[in-house]
């Protein structure tokens, strides 16, 4: 019988690629299976996040209820953030824990499972040629890395002291993963880095940005669509911009991390442009690109964060109207410049994340009512137990439609019927 893992991954898309390649790396060299019963497992995984606070807290807790409920012979790792950053902390305060693997570090993890208690979290381990094997959880969803760390110091993030240094991987890697995903049946990539418009630090034989890539990429045949994340405002150049709107491979989505609408939070965050460059930035993508869809992150309560520059971030959302918010009471992170500034009332902060959160959701229910009717281009990717298939429009609209897995992977053109906050439903056409 075959050696089952049994992994629960937390936090971005980084993690759950990431997670991908630890799967893969320990059915090639240990022989492990894939479970979703952690109780009948060999080795349990948590790939962990620790942007926030609160996932910290909730991974003791949950390797207690891991501890109880696994088979004595089990092994325990942590990997990820948190692994980076509390390191052997993590053995300290549940001794049961095998080993720690730190989210820079992922290519080790066939080799640490067998030394008890190895505790491998090197931030500056170059792994961004590492041949790791295959493993995909859908064939139809391809997140290929394109570049490992962050070179940013954002005052807020501890990323930087989890991932390390920014490094890039190779493009001739990169657009060859691209191929062989096509090969697998995907038609759509998903380009994954911390700042992926930063694309070409540190390449030791190349000098290539992130717009080349981009091309090289897309020239890759069978692929019909490109996605990725996370792009950093202050690198939206022109030629950047001009590229996302002219290749029609590129889905015309993007994530655009605001952060704060005002210029002294962003700098006191040290994010590197102005409310006046992200609403410039902001402008020329809906004047090049009119269905665009421009998603954003939001902390509110960063330190010093006073009424008026909170309206200042309002402001933003009422002149972008993002199609997608993600939105954060600021929370203070150990190694970062801002855990030592005085921070804003909770109950306030509170205030402030309800007051965005219900504008945006007024801004949602005007825009997403003119989706009614409209014929867009769905990638199936997902099949749901509810006899519909799931897919994403061009610009990211969340598309179900009755139907099978004969649609996964495949695009097809839906007549959007129902619309609401979240999801859409539609009628396939021919
Ligand atoms: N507190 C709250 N939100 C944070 N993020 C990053 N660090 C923090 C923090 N200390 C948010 C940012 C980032 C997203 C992934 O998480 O908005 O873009
Ligand atoms: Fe991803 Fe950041 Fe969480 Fe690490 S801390 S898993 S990079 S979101």
């Amino acid at each position: 019988m075959s050696k089952k893992l049994f992994i629960e991954t937390l936090g971005c898309a980084m993690n759950v690629r990431d997670s991908e390649h630890m799967i893969a790396e320990l059915n090639a060299h240990e022989g492990y299976e894939l479970t979703d019963d952690a109780a009948s497992a060999d080795l349990i995984l948590i790939n962990t996040c620790s942007v926030r606070e609160k996932p910290v807290h909730k991974l003791f807790s949950e390797l207690g209820v891991f501890n109880k409920l696994k088979k004595p012979s089990a092994k325990i790792g942590v990997c990820g953030c948190t692994a980076s950053h509390l390191g052997k902390e993590i053995i300290k305060r549940a001794p049961y824990v095998n080993f720690v693997l730190g989210a820079r570090n992922v290519s080790k993890i066939a080799d640490v499972l067998h030394r008890d208690k190895a505790v491998e979290i090197e931030i500056d381990y170059d792994e961004s040629q590492f041949a790791f094997k295959d493993f995909r959880s859908s064939p139809y969803k391809a997140y290929i890395n394109i570049s490992i760390g962050c070179d940013k110091q954002c005052t807020f993030c501890i990323v930087p002291k989890t991932r390390g240094d920014e490094i890039s991987i190779p493009p001739d890697l990169i657009v060859a993963e691209a191929r062989k995903a096509v090969e697998n049946g995907a038609r759509e990539v998903f380009l994954l880095g911390q700042n992926v418009n930063h694309y070409g630090r540190r390449l030791p034989n190349e000098k290539i940005n992130f717009t080349e890539l981009l091309r090289r990429v897309s020239a890759v045949e069978g692929l019909e669509r490109i996605r990725f994340t996370s792009p950093h405002p202050l690198h939206m150049d022109d030629e950047f911009i001009e590229e996302f709107a002219r290749n029609p491979k590129i889905c015309k989505s993007m994530h655009m991390p605001l952060q704060s609408g005002s210029s002294e939070i962003l700098k006191a965050m040290k994010r590197g442009y102005t409310k006046e460059w992200f609403l410039n930035r902001a402008r020329k993508l809906r004047e090049m690109v009119p269905d665009v869809s421009i998603s954003t992150d939001i902390i509110v309560a960063f330190p010093g964060e006073s009424d008026a520059d909170f309206e200042e971030t309002m402001d933003v959302l009422n002149q972008v109207r993002f199609e997608q918010l993600f939105s954060f009471k600021y929370s203070p992170r150990p190694l970062t410049e801002a855990e030592k500034m005085e921070e804003v009332d909770s109950e306030v902060g509170s205030m402030r994340l309800s007051r965005l959160q219900a504008r945006h959701d007024e801004i949602l229910d005007e825009m997403k009512a003119t989706n009614l009717g409209k014929v867009v281009e769905v990638y199936f990717e997902e099949l749901r137990d509810d006899g519909h298939v799931a897919g994403r429009s061009d610009n990211n609209l969340g598309i179900k439609v009755k139907g099978s897995e004969e649609w996964l992977g495949k695009i097809a053109r839906v007549k959007i019927t129902e619309v609401s906050r979240t999801v859409q439903y539609g009628e396939i056409i021919a």
